[in-house]
């Protein structure tokens, strides 16, 4: 009889990597002492997304784009790119609806998925807001070393770049401004709903104020040729400003401290979306008219380049002023992401418990504040922007494949479940967002590929050395069959 319970055991722990999660367990657990604050409305989620979406991709990669790899087709790239973030963010929005909880793809893929696809996707989100957060703060340090300089301040080089970069040894404003936004995290959500309400407006506005500006100077013969590097070329441009729309996602992380999330959620990740693409489409058309899209080559400000470009040096000026704010929100709400993907993953049992500890007085986490910050310091210190972009890039095309596939699944699996928002035509949908998300990653370049390949590898072994052993649904699982015998 032991016997027959012993390999029942092994075999249960052979198929629990396969093991999903009650959807109505993860939904109960939320409720429980270590839940958060629950304060966010729809509105205060789409500020939350445009907070985490328009930010260093407008403002910088549109010029590399433009440049090196779409020509005036910045336009066709920006477009491309957004049909696949929202075939992908309908999927985003039905899951939010129906697992309403912290944790975002990683959640769901543990309800629809099982434990080793919820692990995988979490593994490659921490990669994905790690290297983000990473990516913009180079971004944000950039154009404040850019406004420093225009009032007559100049900092040492070796103090502001990373090595690498001409004289540089270590990016400092970068990880300063990481160690801001944490501080501003540790203060508590509302607070920081609130200060992000007022920096989205700020960036809005001076968005408004460029395309206002520059529209009237749009000379159509800049837009010839139009596919100066062909289409392969207006693709990877897609690929490279795929960075622009990366965190709307961040919306569904919010989940539980949300208000009637099954109806805000979808609304705020939607919504988000829908108002940076018109507004992307709008200001590179316009960037692309307003000047040759070869002068972009040698500008890290394309934005504010364009109106100095036409005279305007106060539009350009406002410009950087509203960038940096703009990249200060991008940076408060994927690393506010980021903790929170810590918290559902550490409540599992698939990374310590330290990653999830709640302070008492302001509800959040303070740990995995600290070990986010500590950690994208460093590397936002010493590494060059271009290798972070671009694994944040394939992260999240990862991602969104799986969560896109994962609502399939759910809905075969668990056709009863009640979603607040259904993703229209899930077969033509699901397979769309894969296609068009799977098109952008092989357009990316091979050494992205391998450095994800690599990421990948190490997160298997942390699973099968760490994780299995310490994650909560395996424990509920031996214990029975421990029980049992
Ligand atoms: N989409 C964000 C940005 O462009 C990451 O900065």
């Amino acid at each position: 009889m032991k016997l027959f319970f012993q390999h029942q055991k092994e075999e249960t722990l052979a198929v629990s990597i396969f093991k999903t999660k009650p959807i109505a367990s993860l939904i109960a657990e939320t409720e429980g002492k270590q839940g958060l604050k629950k304060a966010l409305g729809a509105t205060d989620l789409t500020l939350l997304g445009i907070g985490a979406v328009i930010g260093t991709g407008i403002f910088v990669l549109t010029g590399v784009a433009a440049a090196n790899y779409s020509g005036p087709a910045l336009v066709v790239s920006f477009i491309l790119s957004g049909l696949a973030c929202f075939f992908a963010a309908l999927c985003y929005a039905e899951f939010a609806s129906t697992v309403p909880v912290a944790g975002s793809a990683y959640t769901y893929s543990y309800a629809a998925l099982g434990e080793i696809w919820a692990w995988i996707i979490g593994w490659d989100l921490i990669l994905e807001y790690t290297v983000s957060i990473s990516a913009v703060a180079i971004g944000w340090s950039g154009y404040a070393v850019t406004l420093l300089n225009s009032v007559g301040i100049h900092l040492p080089a070796a103090l502001i770049g990373a090595p690498g970069t001409p004289g540089g040894f270590i990016n400092l404003p970068a990880m300063i401004i990481i160690a801001l936004i944490a501080w501003l995290l540790l203060s508590g959500v509302r607070q920081t709903s609130n200060l992000n309400g007022v920096i989205v407006f700020i960036k809005l506005a001076v968005i408004a104020l460029f395309i206002f500006l520059a529209v009237w100077h749009v000379h159509p013969s800049n837009w010839h040729p139009f596919m100066p590097y062909g289409f392969n070329g207006v693709v990877s441009g897609a690929a490279v400003i795929f960075f622009a729309y990366l965190g709307f996602d961040a919306v569904s992380t919010a989940a539980e401290e949300t208000k009637n999330p099954q109806k805000n959620l979808p609304r705020g990740i939607l919504f988000s979306l829908l108002i940076c693409t018109v507004l992307y489409i709008v200001v590179s058309g316009i960037l692309t008219g307003v000047v040759k899209y070869t002068a972009f080559k040698n500008t890290s400000a394309p934005v504010a380049y364009a109106l100095q470009q036409i005279g305007i040096n106060w539009g350009s000026a406002a410009v950087s002023i509203g960038a940096i704010c703009g990249i200060t929100s991008v940076l408060l709400v994927i690393m506010y992401g980021q903790t929170r993907i810590f918290f559902a993953m550490s409540r599992d049992g698939l990374i310590p418990k330290a990653f999830g500890k709640v302070s008492e007085k302001q509800k959040t986490p303070v740990s995995s504040t600290v070990i986010v910050a500590v950690a994208t310091m460093i590397m936002a210190g010493f590494l060059p922007i271009g290798i972070v972009a671009d694994l944040a890039n394939i992260g999240t095309l990862f991602a969104f494949m799986i969560v896109s596939i994962g609502v399939w699944v759910l809905r075969v699996k668990r056709p009863d479940l009640k979603r607040a928002f259904r993703t229209p035509w899930v077969p033509v949908v699901v397979p769309l967002a894969v296609l068009s998300c799977g098109y952008l990653v092989i357009h990316l370049q091979t050494a992205t590929l391998w450095r994800f390949v690599i990421w990948f590898a190490i997160g298997m072994v942390v699973y099968f050395s760490y994780s299995r052993r310490h994650s909560a649904l395996n424990q509920a699982t031996s214990d029975s069959a421990e029980h049992a015998s």
